[in-house]
This record gives C-alpha cells, structure tokens and sequence, in this order.
C-alpha cells in the first residue's frame, strides 16, 4: 500500500511550492549545502580543540567550545533541513565536508589555549564571511531562509565576541 499522498488533483509533488519556481529552489538549495558544510566543520574543528586544547585556560574554553558545537549542530540541522523542505536534498556525510569545505584545519596535536582562541576566531571569521555572503545573495530571493542564516550568522558573531574577549 503506497503511502503516497494525493491531492484533489493529483500526487502532491516536491516540484510544487507556493511561491518560489523551481529555479530559485535549487539556487536556495546549493547556498544552503554550502551553509551546511561550514557548520558542520565548525563542529568538527570544535571539538577538534575541545579534546587537544592545553594550559591554564584549559577548563573554560573546553566547556565554551562544547556549547558553540551545540549551538553550530543545532544551526547545521536548520539549514539542512530548510533545504529538503524545499526540495533539496542536502550532503553532510564526512567525505563530502572534507573535501567541499573551504576552513582551514587545526594542527595535529596538543594545542595551547592561546592559540585556541587564535585558530578558532580565525575560522569563525572565515565561516562568518562566507555564510554572510550566501545570506546576501538569497536575501531578495526568499527572505524566510536569508532569515535562518540572519539568525545563524548573529549566533557566529556573538560566539566570536566570546571567545575573542579571552584574548583581551
Ligand atoms: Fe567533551
């Protein structure tokens, strides 16, 4: 038994959307993979620095870095997800972040908490620029998902301020 649904007029098609044709869906849709690559890094390179970071800062920025990995799953399932709702299938598998991604990666091994601080703005920079530039380019486009990434953006921009302030 097929659990298909139907319409009055028909299967309900992924093709079929309120407004945005089909043409914009796709563009969204490979803005938002793009989206999804980065935070997905983010998460790896922050838990990358969660495990290896070392000195006397050790215990706050471990506990810091968890929550931006939270916070950075949480944003990647939102952006993954506003891409399938509109027809989009999206890519988060391992193979496809380590070779899509456009962060750099962390050294191997110990890494002092200063430096932490330092690599890991770095890369927020990075992901914050590149995320602000897709969100530029759907904001006339659908102004629901440029508001995902607004919302996603202030979260990175508010992460870089504190961990940035441990440099002071
Ligand atoms: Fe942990």
């Amino acid at each position: 038994m097929s659990s298909h649904m139907h319409t009055g007029t028909g299967t309900l098609s992924q093709d079929h959307h309120p407004t945005l044709r089909h043409n914009e869906r796709e563009a969204i849709g490979a803005e938002l993979q793009d989206v999804l690559i980065e935070l997905l890094d983010l998460t790896l390179l922050g838990k990358q620095a969660h495990w290896n970071i070392v000195g006397p800062h050790f215990r706050p920025l471990h506990l810091q870095l968890d929550e931006y990995v939270e916070a950075w799953r949480l944003a990647s399932d939102a952006v993954a997800e506003r891409a399938v709702a509109l027809g989009h299938n999206v890519d988060g598998q391992s193979r496809t972040v380590a070779a899509r991604t456009q962060l750099a990666p962390l050294p191997e091994g110990p890494i002092h908490d200063g430096d932490v601080v330092r690599e890991m703005s770095e890369r927020l920079v990075d992901a914050i620029g590149h995320i602000r530039t897709r969100m530029d380019r759907l904001e006339d486009v659908d102004a629901v998902t440029a508001d995902i990434l607004h919302g996603i953006v202030a979260g990175l921009e508010e992460n870089l301020w504190m961990l940035r302030v441990h440099a002071a």
